[in-house]
């Protein structure tokens, strides 16, 4: 039998929401324990002996592996703890045993960052041999010019090598500059400023709208999103990796 424990940090450890986000669903009344409604923030429960309930679903199964994606602000640094105690992607997700961003995207950079508990996922994303596709919009100074394109097309070299070919065209045109689509099949450091840098476009500003089959479609800034089973299976097929059976 475990220890009685306050409501919010089972909600949060079980992936439910934040800490924050839990308080608030619990004062909001939609948390039930054994069926009653609980209201009060210091209430504690025993996860394995009470039915916890949130809107009348119970809490999903310790060990269950999750894929959230998550619509990253500007001003958050990608990685599990800062030693400068600045903001990380953390604060915006629930807290989640082992739960860690997939790559990274800069502290300037928006847009869409997976998290998960799963390690043989962030493997397989992460690793180069499956090309997995970013897209990119970057507003940058200027606007790029056919051979401009042409060279991120074919592979731009860099101090830690050429890059492989990209996909690249001008979305739009902005004052001073204009917005360039970028899709990428790898994810080196800071990759993409520096290939739009190095053929003479410096970015103003960046944001990822998708990673593979998933985009940020629906996600605010700030918010996320449990990636549904279907679109796992969806993340796994493009990855070639084997089917999971149902936990
Ligand atoms: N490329 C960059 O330059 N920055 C990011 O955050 C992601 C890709």
């Amino acid at each position: 039998m475990s220890e009685p424990e306050r409501l919010q940090r089972i909600l949060a450890r079980a992936g439910v929401a934040s800490r924050r986000a839990a308080e608030a669903l619990i004062t909001s009344g939609r948390v039930t324990v054994n069926g009653a409604i609980v209201q009060a923030l210091g209430t504690r429960a025993d996860p394995d002996r009470d039915d916890i309930r949130v809107d009348g679903a119970a809490l999903p199964e310790p060990g269950h592996r999750v894929l959230i994606a998550l619509h990253k602000p500007a001003g958050y640094v990608t990685t599990r703890h800062d030693e400068r105690g600045r903001r990380t992607v953390m604060d915006l997700v629930p807290a989640i045993p082992g739960l860690h961003p997939i790559g990274r995207l800069d502290f300037d950079t928006t847009g869409l960052l997976l998290l998960t508990n799963d390690g043989e996922l962030t493997l397989a994303i992460t690793h180069p041999r499956h090309e997995l596709v970013k897209t990119y919009l970057a507003t940058v100074a200027g606007v790029p010019d056919a051979k401009a394109l042409a060279r991120l097309r074919a592979g731009v070299e860099l101090e830690d090598g050429w890059t492989a070919p990209a996909e690249a065209s001008v979305e739009e045109r902005v004052r001073g500059g204009s917005i360039v689509r970028l899709l990428l099949h790898e994810g080196r450091k800071r990759q993409v400023k520096r290939m739009l840098a190095a053929v003479g476009h410096p970015v103003r500003q960046l944001v990822r709208i998708s990673v593979g089959p998933l985009t940020l479609d629906g996600l605010d800034s700030g918010a996320w999103r449990e990636v549904s089973v279907k679109e796992v299976e969806s993340l796994r097929r493009t990855l070639r990796l084997p089917g999971r059976p149902s936990e």
